[in-house]
């Protein structure tokens, strides 16, 4: 398994595997992998020659420092995890910190034409503008014929697919499907710091969107929410940030309901001090 920690050493990698003609993958990751993680890299790994995983805890998409401290870091578990899916088309770019941003741990702006300002844009400040600044760096570095993402993060993949459209970047971005635990609890990194107790009680999350689908099909997007508000007031262990019922183009919440247009609902919510987030197309 080749694992690079510098920009210089995979751009050396990358300028060979294009000189052979090798089709490049490459699936961002924060690292602490699970099974979902792996969905992502095993499609790559059909439709590409080599898959390039990063595993990078980028700082600048944190808004807070508490997350960014806490957040799982699992190298050695993840190297010994993707060596079983593939030891010699896997290719690991670790950076430091240091190698991504030098001393300058900033992000850039940028403008997705509105989708950055709803739900987790709204939650989180300057959330899209860190993933952005990373992703983009990422694009440059490995220069990738495809590039996959989970709808996991829906909004995160909808942003990708417009910074490069606005860039004009030359580079596939591939959605996939969400892997969930048998009990319905999407998967997540964040999944690892859940509490026995919380850890039960998470699923709670999926049973209302599907509960919501149901329901959508016959209220309106804001009887559904109400309903989903009331459910969410009586949990003990969860606690509500947000549910939108939005338009899965714009992201934007749904006012009056139109049968040519596709939705999706989304949720945020905390099971102490972790935050959960999951969504479910309605239609
Ligand atoms: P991370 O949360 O590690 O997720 C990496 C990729 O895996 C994302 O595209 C995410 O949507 C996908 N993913 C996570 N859990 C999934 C699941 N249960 N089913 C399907 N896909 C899943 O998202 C990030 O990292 C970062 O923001 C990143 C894009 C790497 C930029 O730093």
């Amino acid at each position: 398994m080749q694992v690079f920690n510098s920009k210089e050493k995979i751009s050396k990698a990358i300028l060979a595997l294009k000189a052979k003609n090798t089709k490049i993958g490459l699936v961002p990751t924060m690292g602490a992998l699970h099974i979902g993680h792996l969905s992502l890299i095993k499609k790559g790994l059909i439709e590409n020659d080599v898959v390039v995983v990063s595993i990078f805890v980028n700082p600048t998409q944190f808004d807070s420092i508490e997350d960014l401290k806490n957040y799982p870091r699992t190298i050695a578990r993840d190297i010994t995890l993707l060596e079983t899916v593939s030891k010699d088309k896997i290719v690991i770019y670790a950076p430091s910190v240091e190698d991504i941003y030098g001393t300058d741990v900033s992000s850039a702006k940028f403008s997705f034409d509105g989708l950055e300002f709803e739900m987790e844009g709204r939650f989180r400040h300057g959330h899209f503008d860190g993933v952005g600044t990373i992703v983009k760096r990422f694009f440059e570095i490995v220069q990738p014929h495809n590039a996959y993402f989970g709808e996991k993060d829906f909004q995160q993949l909808q942003i990708i697919k417009k910074l490069v459209k606005k860039y004009k970047l030359s580079v596939n971005v591939i959605g996939c499907g969400i892997y969930r635990e048998t009990n319905g609890l999407a998967m997540s990194s964040r999944n690892e710091r859940l509490t026995p107790e919380q850890k039960e009680e998470a699923p709670f999350i999926y049973k209302i969107l599907q509960a919501a689908k149901n329901k959508f099909d016959t209220q309106s997007a804001n009887k559904v929410t109400e309903w989903v508000t009331k459910e969410f007031a009586q949990h003990s262990l969860l606690e509500l940030e947000y549910f939108i019922i939005a338009d899965a183009k714009t992201l934007k919440q749904v006012k009056r309901k139109s049968n040519k247009k596709q939705y999706r609902a989304f949720i945020a919510a905390y099971a102490g001090e972790i935050r959960l987030i999951d969504n479910i197309a309605l239609n």
